[in-house]
């Protein structure tokens, strides 16, 4: 089966077993039969943060559960989504029926299922900041679970599912917490400037929406034109101690506080000052807008892309003695 039209990078592989999922029942029916057990597996969502190196020589789960319920419990509004729900139309859905937490998330590629995998956030907003819940289906034993906000732990671009639990837990559906009475987040600067722009001063999280979603499409490229999986490698957060020296030499560097003494860097800032942005190499590139994106100019292999990415980690290095880390996930 060609996974091209299934990962955003629009990268030409195949799998060798495809199954796609719509509805949990189906998880327990094929981890029945005991050869899917033990043959390496691929889970994906939107595939919209995966760089695929070769053919997938395993089986290859495509999660499509569908489905969002709420309830309402005086200002609190809890939402439940199938894993295979697009992420973007969740928002959509919150925000026309006037719950709030989702709006900064606009636009963000993927799926329901992948959202808390990375903790994905954007514009002042975290997933973790709206999760209720998530119900995943355990391998292993082919039973159900919950997992509270606790059980995921959260970080920056991180959670269990990326690092301990990696590879044992199928997400089925999450739950979020949402609201009737807004806490707007507008603090991301360039969401001030745009509301401002166009002469909003009492935003409502359709106002929010909007703005973000035009600040996404202005800066970084459209999947279904131009492949590509959004930010390809986390805003390193290093020491301060460390923070000091790349300041010494660099004293523009791009910088966030990062809690607990660390400092968090712009890593599309670090990636451009090596000269790096807009630049094509074969079929591979980073954006013109943004040099923290990787694109596929088209037909580029993953081994190409990633290839890009070797190269601009040690540029990053060599400048800064700043290491980048890969923040998509490359399947071997
Ligand atoms: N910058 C440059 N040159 C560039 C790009 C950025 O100098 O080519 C500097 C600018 O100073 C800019 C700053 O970096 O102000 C931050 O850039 P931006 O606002 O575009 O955000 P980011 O830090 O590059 C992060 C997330 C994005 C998220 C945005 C907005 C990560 C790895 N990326 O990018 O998430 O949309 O903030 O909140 O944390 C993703 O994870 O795939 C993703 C797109």
């Amino acid at each position: 089966v060609s996974l091209k039209n299934f990962n955003s990078f629009g990268i030409e592989a195949s799998a060798k077993y495809f199954a796609e999922i719509s509805h949990e029942e189906e998880l327990t029916e094929l981890f029945m039969d005991p050869q899917w057990k033990d043959m390496p597996r691929l889970v994906m969502g939107g595939g919209s943060n995966m760089l695929l190196l070769n053919d997938y020589d395993g089986l290859v789960i495509r999660m499509n559960i569908r489905g969002i319920e709420h309830r309402i419990s005086h200002n609190d509004v809890f939402v439940e989504a199938g894993a295979g729900e697009v992420w973007n139309d969740l928002v959509q859905y919150a925000v026309t029926h006037g719950y709030a937490g989702l709006e900064n998330l606009s636009l963000i590629p993927g799926s329901v299922g992948a959202s808390p995998i990375q903790n994905i956030g954007a514009y002042g907003v975290e997933l973790k900041d709206v999760f209720e819940s998530c119900r995943a289906f355990e391998i292993a034993t082919s039973t159900f679970k919950t997992f509270s906000k606790d059980d995921c732990g959260f970080g920056y671009r991180e959670s269990v599912f990326k690092t301990e639990l990696k590879g044992q837990y199928i997400i089925v559906s999450v739950k979020f917490h949402l609201s009737l009475t807004p806490s707007l987040k507008l603090s991301y600067g360039a969401i001030g400037q745009e509301l401002a722009n166009r002469g909003i001063s009492q935003p409502t999280i359709k106002d929010v929406s909007q703005v973000v979603s035009h600040i996404r499409v202005s800066k970084l490229p459209d999947p279904s034109t131009i492949g590509n999986a959004g930010s390809f490698f986390k805003n390193p957060v290093i020491t301060a101690e460390q923070f000091a020296t790349v300041q010494q030499n660099f004293p523009d560097v791009v910088n966030y506080p990062a809690g607990d003494g660390m400092v968090k860097l712009a890593a599309g800032w670090l990636i451009e000052q090596c000269g790096w942005k807009g630049k094509t190499v074969g079929s591979a590139g980073t954006w013109h807008n943004q040099a923290l994106v990787l694109v596929n100019h088209g037909g580029a292999t993953g081994t190409e892309i990633y290839a890009l990415s070797s190269q601009i980690i040690d540029s990053v290095y060599t400048k800064f003695g700043v290491l980048l880390e890969r923040e998509v996930n490359v399947i071997v």
